[in-house]
């Protein structure tokens, strides 16, 4: 079965106060870890970067190995996804979508995606149960035991994930609209770790976690 990967980075980073993708994370641009985790799975990994970002994440891109090819992206997430899925070969089998900023993930997690959408899943997405006390913005307790944080990468079948895009829907994730399309989402079990670059304060917090992961089994966090 033939994967892709499409790694979403053409975001603005607006609250994380500029570009986020670029930055040096442990000796390596935050895309770069998550295209490199990408790769231990994929035959092919589509970046979606901003128009104004092309040079230097074609740049920063040179040096992985692997069939890496960056297109432009669009002005919504979902924009973005479809760009990359434009890219992607006809007869792609599989498709995984991952958040450039999300450069924790490790290669196990994205081959645990693959294996539930070879086992037969519409969509498969990654859990974490939520160790916060909740409350909805309104104020009322929400049950913790009966939610749980989603991340990517997230996997499908390459026709599933073309049908639910084809109306050009928007929404903050890909098995949103798969499911919205009829198919049914399975959950893998996540990493606490797998943090989402989102403010400034994350990146010291990626680096302190990613030079843990790295004492804690002795290798490279993308294995
Ligand atoms: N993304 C994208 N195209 C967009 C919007 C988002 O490819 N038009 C990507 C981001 O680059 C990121 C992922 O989707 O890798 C998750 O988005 P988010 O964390 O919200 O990043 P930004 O949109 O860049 O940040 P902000 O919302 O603070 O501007
Ligand atoms: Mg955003």
């Amino acid at each position: 079965m033939s994967v892709w990967t499409i790694v979403v980075a053409a975001g603005s980073g607006e609250r994380f106060g500029g570009d986020k993708q670029t930055v040096n994370l442990c000796g390596r641009p935050v895309l770069a870890h998550s295209v490199i985790a990408a790769g231990t799975v994929s035959d092919g990994v589509i970046v979606v970067a901003a128009a104004e970002r092309l040079p230097a994440a074609n740049g920063l891109l040179s040096g992985i190995e692997g069939a890496i090819t960056v297109v432009v992206g669009g002005a919504t997430r979902s924009a973005s996804v479809r760009a990359g899925l434009r890219a992607v070969p006809f007869d792609a089998e599989v498709v995984l979508i991952h958040d450039g900023a999300r450069p924790l993930a490790t290669g196990a997690l994205f081959a645990r995606v693959l294996a539930a959408v070879r086992a037969g899943a519409d969509a498969v997405v990654p859990g974490v149960l939520v160790t916060d006390s909740l409350r909805s913005v309104g104020g009322k307790v929400v049950d913790r035991d009966g939610v749980m944080a989603v991340q990517t990468p997230q996997g499908f079948p390459a026709h599933l994930l073309r049908d639910a895009h084809a109306l050009e829907p928007d929404a903050s994730d890909d098995a949103t609209l798969v499911e919205a399309a009829g198919g049914t989402v399975v959950v893998v079990d996540g990493e606490p770790e797998n943090l989402k670059i989102t403010r400034s304060g994350d990146l010291a917090l990626a680096a302190a976690i990613f030079g843990e992961i790295e004492t804690s089994t002795g290798a490279n966090s993308h294995d």
